[in-house]
């Protein structure tokens, strides 16, 4: 059983705007360790978030006088346009030769380079899911404590169609199948069957309250309240809509046609679903190099210090020679 990412999601986070750096970089020592060893010239960070890693991977790059045919750089990408708009003109990003932001998916990592006239790089960094940033934000629907917020969910609310609508396009069967394969929710039957239901009556599911207030009637208090009965429906839906694994998925398939052969990828996950998918094309495609033959885990004084790392898994491979 998938552990549901983040106990924020649970709705006990404090609904505080948008917030500048209040997301915390998890397993930071163990990102740059497994860069560094490389001695990297371009680096991607494919999930930019609030620039932890991208700032602390900038620092790891080889100096510019052992590459002087290629700036060394960063080209840090992240699919949310408010995160980049909120960092784009900051001085470190914008006077910093050493940082390239892009906005856009990292499976759009290959557009980057080229944009750059660059064909590889020495090494893709991805930390998945939502910073605590986005869940901050009242507006988006990822956390559920502003019941009137519409139920968007989607990293990029430009593209794309917002989760409400996703339900309304989907068949009862489709709804529940997507909460129990990417919420693993037991109960996901009987709330696809109430959000249909509402729609039929010409009441839909518009708002997180809706979608909350059909999740409390469906889904029992865990026996040690863990976890909010929407957290697992939640995740689904963000999983869904934002097509998140199947963006893994084909950003892993094409990623050894540009990454450099001695080149490595870490990736942090934090469900198994997105484990299992990292777990399985780095043991399948032979030019990549398992590095960690288990995932890693984050300390327990990391967890201490920020929880939400708790269910953090971290893979690394190398691109075969
Ligand atoms: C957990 S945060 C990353 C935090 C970051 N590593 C740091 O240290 O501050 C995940 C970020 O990935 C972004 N994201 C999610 N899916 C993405 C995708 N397919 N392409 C690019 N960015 C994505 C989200 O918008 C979010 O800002």
């Amino acid at each position: 059983m998938s552990s549901p990412e983040s106990s924020e999601a649970n709705g006990e986070s404090k609904p505080v705007g948008i917030a500048e750096t209040e997301h915390v970089s998890v397993m930071p020592n163990e990102i740059v360790q497994w860069v560094r060893e490389i001695h990297p010239t371009t680096i991607i960070d494919g999930t930019y978030g609030a620039g932890g890693h991208t700032r602390l991977l900038a620092d790891v790059l080889a100096s510019s006088d052992d590459t002087p045919a290629i700036q060394p750089r960063v080209i840090a990408i992240d699919r949310d346009p408010a995160v980049v708009r909120r960092d784009e003109q900051k001085p470190w990003i914008e006077d910093n030769p050493k940082i390239e932001l892009f906005l856009g998916s990292y499976e759009s990592a290959p557009k980057a380079l080229d944009a750059l006239e660059l064909t590889h790089a020495d090494a893709l960094v991805l930390d998945l899911g939502l910073s605590s940033d986005q869940l901050a934000d009242r507006h988006r629907g990822f956390t559920f404590t502003i019941d009137d917020a519409e139920l968007d969910l989607r990293f990029d609310p430009e593209n794309g169609v917002p989760a409400y609508r996703w339900l309304q396009q989907h068949s009862e069967k489709e709804i529940a199948d997507a909460i129990y394969q990417f919420g693993e929710e037991r109960f996901s039957r009987r709330i696809a069957k109430q959000i249909v239901l509402r729609a039929r009556e010409k009441n839909p599911v518009t708002k997180v309250g809706d979608l909350v207030e059909i999740c409390r009637r469906c889904v029992p208090r865990s026996r040690n309240h863990d976890i909010h009965p929407a957290t697992r429906t939640f995740q689904a839906l963000r999983i869904a809509v934002n097509d998140e694994l199947g963006g893994l998925t084909r950003t892993l398939a094409s990623a050894p046609d540009w990454i450099a052969p001695g080149g490595r990828v870490a990736i942090i996950s934090f469900h198994s679903l997105e484990d299992r998918i990292v777990k399985n094309a780095f043991r399948d495609d032979p030019r990549w190099e398992v590095l960690t033959r288990k995932p890693l885990r984050p300390t327990d004084e990391e967890v201490e210090a920020n929880p939400r790392s708790r269910s953090a898994k971290l893979r690394v491979a190398t691109r075969v020679e």
